[in-house]
């Protein structure tokens, strides 16, 4: 009866599913965290931000980054346009940001060819000043605008971008009136205005080999001559081939071997056509656009999205091998929408070089930095928060398969089964678990392959108000072939269950975003009759003869709502806070919910770490089953028997959220209306306790959800209404669970407590509408979910 998913008097019915904006919630794992003890982790900010005028990106700032740059508040122009005049305005507001923050705050920049006004290099009359005038002119200014932040500022481009590609010096108004030694001047200024703070010299394209060579030459000179400097900023504008891994290494080696501190000080990857011959990040570079160059302006292609994810996982890794001579990694800009890049060297392009995306929302290429910090390189530095770092993504309880709901022909043997799941949390890898628990016999998988499906564009097909039945949103089970990815057991393509066993694949790098689907295409070999599985799926899946495992769409396949096989994915690569199993029947499986249309309350639920923790990256996995019981009876392993497997056993999990009982209570209706007296309540409270022992054995937090009510369906009697009051009221006053949720609030009518809300009801009295499950997900406390 829970399984069935027949739709009955379907009528079109288009529906839109609002997000709702909820107010900001608490972040706890980040960038920063993840880095903690290994790199500080830098952002370049602009004047809406430190003004408090950008909220998408002040909750990223904030969250994310502990130290921060001057985009271009604290150039020259800015803080000095004229020679008697200084405007601290933005300045000011710049550093106070920062201080509120408690972020490490840097200088952006004294010495610089560029954003200068012409008129520092000349005199009342616009002769070029002499030598000794201009000096005197840095010299004021750089201890006018170092002064003023002494002790505040902790450290300062002092030289930006002195040197030629070529490593000679570069033939700016600094070096031809003053001479080479215009640089040693600068940090000796610097340094006399503040002998406490860091001194850099800035530059780009230190990654080419001649102007490395010639900055490394510049900084032995300054050393030698006891110039005060304490490390480079490289500032890495780099693109999505260029400069390799292996070049990144051997700059930064080329550098700390003179004992400087090495900080990334302004990075993006540019991943636009090239419009100029060099790579060179010379401001003044411009370039005009071409029929070709501004080609993603309606997004980035998925693959795209994938290869910046994996430029950014092999740049990180990187610093962290070389974390130890280094301070930190500034990225240029908090969002693609707001970076210099999309005006640079060519005006009105649609860049995406950063970590989050125009809405403000992680990249994969996020995802990738987190994983960087993880590896070997990193142990020991931070505190491992999850074991391995891997977290449960999504999940789905396995049953023996009953026989109505088997695969149809023509089988799984030898064929091809397609099953889209909904992930939660994001990474920068996946790998996913199957299992053959209730088969008899072995079960073989010849192929397997992970792929992002194209998103539907289909109208949502209701059904009838009141039917008790799903809405469908149709889909093709078509994938973008460029995310196609082949998966390995051990390194092989093939591999083999045991009966009562399941498996996990090997990791596959394939970045998944949070809230994104995945497909998961399968070619089967001897398969058991007997097949675990989902029947209750809520998601269409499509089996096709013979081998397709890579066909981008799958034309003469047979369509169903159930999954088999698949019981997991697991991500890795994110912040890492854990999962969160959510332990039920029916009604977190998501019964009236819409057919992919992923619209169970755990949806809700991490929709809601997205929206409000954007980066919490809390897993959540659905561990309901349709007509499932605790004590006895049901459909599926009992709650008792499953909890090992489905809550201790899961990825990552640090939390269970339990919400289960009225299959059981509702159960009793028959021999209750008979005379017999119900002990129902009692057991379910005895098996209540012993989860949560179960639970805080494992280092679980354990929480319990009241049963919503039943009011007027098949369940309803006094005596079933009287146990879960009773079973309620024991979940609420006990103080035995970490905490309580309670759903029964969030969805009973006002009217009369024993009946669902009219809006929240799906029409059977029982299960919730998606309206319904939303309130349910709002009714959570995200603060249960802090480390
Ligand atoms: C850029 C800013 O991002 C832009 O807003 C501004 O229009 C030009 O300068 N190297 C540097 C930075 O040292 O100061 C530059 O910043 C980017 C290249």
């Amino acid at each position: 009866m829970w399984t069935t998913l027949a739709i009955r008097g379907v009528k079109p019915f288009t529906v839109l599913l609002l997000l709702t904006a909820f107010a900001h919630g608490q972040t706890t794992s980040t960038l920063k965290d993840a880095y903690k003890g290994i790199l500080r982790i830098g952002v370049s900010v602009n004047t809406p931000q430190f003004e408090g005028r950008d909220p998408v990106g002040d909750r990223i700032i904030e969250s994310e980054f502990n130290q921060i740059s001057p985009e271009n508040a604290l150039k020259w122009q800015a803080v000095h346009p004229d020679t008697d005049t200084y405007t601290f305005d933005e300045a000011d507001k710049y550093v106070a940001f920062g201080e509120k923050h408690k972020m490490f705050i840097v200088g952006h920049c004294l010495v610089w060819h560029s954003q200068t006004p012409r008129s520092v290099f000349v005199d009342e009359d616009g002769k070029p000043l002499t030598r000794e005038a201009l000096l005197q002119h840095m010299r004021d200014h750089i201890l006018k605008v170092v002064g003023r932040y002494k002790g505040r500022i902790g450290g300062w481009d002092v030289v930006n971008e002195a040197l030629n590609d070529d490593g000679t010096m570069r033939q700016s108004q600094w070096y031809k009136i003053i001479g080479e030694d215009f640089v040693a001047k600068a940090f000796e200024y610097a340094h006399e205005a503040d002998p406490n703070a860091e001194l850099y010299y800035n530059d780009y394209g230190l990654e080419g080999e001649a102007k490395r060579r010639g900055a490394v030459a510049l900084m032995r000179k300054l050393q030698a001559a006891g110039v005060p400097i304490t490390g480079i900023g490289l500032q890495s504008h780099v693109h999505l081939d260029t400069p390799d891994a292996t070049t990144e290494a051997k700059t930064i080696e080329a550098f700390a071997a003179l004992g400087l501190k090495v900080n990334i000080s302004e990075l993006d990857v540019d991943v636009l056509p090239r419009t100029t011959r060099t790579d060179s990040a010379d401001v003044s570079a411009t370039a005009a656009a071409t029929a070709n160059s501004n080609p993603y302006t309606s997004g980035l292609p998925e693959e795209m999205q994938q290869a910046l994810a994996r430029r950014y996982g092999e740049l990180f890794r990187v610093f962290v091998e070389h974390h130890a001579s280094m301070g930190r990694v500034t990225l240029w800009g908090v969002t693609d929408r707001e970076s210099w890049l999309n005006n640079f060297p060519t005006r009105g392009r649609t860049n995406y070089p950063l970590l989050f995306d125009r809405q403000g929302k992680p990249k994969p290429a996020f995802h990738a930095v987190l994983d960087a910090a993880r590896t070997p390189a990193a142990a020991g530095n931070q505190p491992q928060t999850s074991g391995d770092g891997w977290v449960g993504s999504w999940a789905s309880s396995p049953q023996l398969v009953e026989p109505q709901n088997r695969p149809p022909q023509p089988g799984l043997a030898g064929n091809t089964l397609r099953q889209v799941v909904h992930l939660s949390a994001g990474g920068a890898e996946i790998r996913l678990r199957l299992s053959n628990e209730f088969g008899t016999h072995p079960m073989v998988l010849d192929e397997l392959h992970v792929a992002v499906p194209v998103a539907s564009t289909a109208k949502m097909v209701m059904a009838a108000p009141g039917s008790g039945a799903e809405g469908v949103i149709p889909t093709t089970g078509e994938i973008r072939p460029a995310t196609d990815t082949a998966v390995t057991f051990g390194g092989k393509s093939s591999v083999t269950v045991e009966p009562g066993a399941f498996v996990l694949s090997d990791p596959i790098a394939l970045a998944v975003q949070p809230l994104s689907d995945l497909a998961v295409t399968f070619l089967g070999g001897t398969m058991p009759t007997e097949i675990s599985g989902h029947p209750g799926s809520r998601a269409t899946s499509f089996l096709t003869a013979g081998n397709a495992v890579s066909s981008a769409t799958l034309p003469n396949a047979v369509s169903f709502d159930h999954w088999y096989v698949l019981d997991g994915v697991d991500v890795r690569g994110n912040t890492s806070r854990g999962s969160l199993v959510a332990l039920g029947d029916s009604i977190t499986d998501g019964r009236g919910s819409i057919t992919n249309g992923n619209t169970r309350w755990t949806n809700f639920l991490a929709q809601r770490f997205n929206a409000e923790t954007p980066i919490a990256n809390v897993g959540v996995l659905n561990e309901g089953i349709g007509g499932n019981c605790i004590l006895r009876g049901g459909l599926g392993p009992t709650a008792l028997s499953r909890f090992d497997r489905d809550v201790i056993g899961q990825t990552g999990v640090k939390w269970v959220l339990i919400f289960e009982g009225v299959n059981d209570i509702g159960g009793t209706r028959a021999a209750a209306a008979k005379g017999e007296v119900s002990t129902v309540a009692d057991e379910i409270i005895l098996s209540l306790q012993r989860f949560i022992a179960t639970a805080h054995a494992h280092g679980i937090r354990a929480y319990g959800a009241t049963i919503t009510p039943f009011g007027h369906s098949g369940y309803d009697s006094p005596s079933t209404q009287s146990d879960r009051a009773k079973v309620n009221h024991w979940i609420r006053t006990s103080g035995k669970f970490d905490g309580v949720v309670d759903f029964d609030k969030a969805v009973r009518s006002e009217k009369d407590p024993t009946v669902l809300d009219a809006t929240a009801d799906s029409g059977d009295h029982l299960h919730l509408s998606s309206e319904g499950y939303k309130r349910m997900a709002a009714a959570i406390d995200l603060n249960y979910f802090s480390p």
